[in-house]
């Protein structure tokens, strides 16, 4: 490592959500603001979905954050903290800094309470509204990426791809975060619950680089080549929304939009990406790339022609 790990335990103490965050509760009232930003939901543009007016708008929100949060549960729960437990229990079979590994009992413990919180969202949301959540795919973005990659990477090396995939996942769902903070016409809960949230990605996004780093460093060549050589595909499935895109037709026709329509507005709002259009538009992809060059993957020259082969980086000038 480029230098020593140093516990974060006090900062977390003193800072963390779970510790210092009474509940988060729904005003009561009439809900002011989005349950979640128009202004990441393409669709929400979309002349379809605004011809059924701004109540239909609301609803597919309102539907929306019951998905992210619902996401947000699962994968905090069964993807970050079943491989962070790997950690924690020394089932990695690396080495690592005893601050590291003691610091992550702090990322399960916020992780388990951030799923928490996300299923009280929904718990305190639809018992006001009376509007219940649609079936959403249980299954993440992130989750479904790192299944879809191992299939083609031998089982010894699945639990060092998962270590590596979580620390890139970690690093995005951050940035989602705080692109939904950002948006001004979010209703105050929402705003609250994920200001929490972000806050404390903010500390463990520190965390997953370093151990990024660490565990890139430590990896045998054979798998530096494997798992390098799958991390473009990897990456660029995780970016593409597949899942949202199954999840708005359903949801555009539980609200009554024809499914001819619905699979037109959808298809408009998430047309199919090269990966140069994906990149030109996924500024996350980008802040990704940069923590793996910082973070030593990038200086693995097979894994660097492999970037650069997959159109995820370009050529530096001689
Ligand atoms: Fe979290
Ligand atoms: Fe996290």
């Amino acid at each position: 490592m480029s230098k020593p790990y140093k516990s974060t335990q006090t900062v977390w103490d003193s800072r963390s959500t779970v510790r210092r965050q009474q509940r988060r509760i729904l005003s009561d009232g009439d809900i002011t603001g989005y349950l979640f930003p128009p202004a990441i939901i393409p669709l929400c543009a979309d002349e379809r979905v605004l011809r059924h007016g701004e109540q239909f708008k609301r609803l597919l929100l309102q539907q929306c954050a019951y998905k992210y949060m619902s996401d947000v549960a699962h994968v905090e729960t069964e993807t970050i903290n079943r491989v962070t437990l790997e950690i924690v229990n020394r089932r990695d079979g690396l080495d690592l800094p005893e601050d590291m590994r003691y610091d992550a009992y702090t990322i399960i413990i916020d992780e388990a309470y951030h799923a928490y919180v996300a299923a009280d969202f929904v718990r305190q949301v639809s018992q006001r509204t009376g509007v219940a959540p649609i079936a959403a795919p249980l299954h993440s973005e992130l989750t479904k990426a790192m299944e879809r990659a191992k299939q083609s990477l031998p089982e010894q090396m699945h639990r060092n791809f998962d270590i590596v995939a979580i620390c890139v996942g970690e690093n995005t769902l951050t940035q989602e975060m705080l692109a939904i903070t950002r948006d001004e016409s979010i209703c105050p809960y929402l705003d609250e619950v994920m200001s929490d949230h972000v806050r404390d990605e903010g500390r463990h996004c520190v965390l997953f680089s370093d151990l990024l780093e660490c565990v890139w460093a430590q990896l045998p060549e054979a798998q530096k080549l494997a798992i390098g050589a799958l991390l473009p595909a990897f990456l660029l499935d995780y970016m593409r929304p597949d899942l949202n895109i199954a999840f708005f037709r359903e949801i555009l026709v539980a609200l009554g939009m024809d499914a001819e329509e619905a699979a037109a507005a959808v298809a408009d709002a998430y047309p199919p990406m090269s990966t140069v259009e994906i990149v030109a538009v996924n500024p996350i992809l980008g802040h990704l790339i940069g923590i793996l060059e910082r973070r030593g993957v990038l200086a693995h020259p097979p894994t660097h022609a492999a970037f650069l082969e997959a159109g995820l980086i370009q050529q530096q000038a001689a």
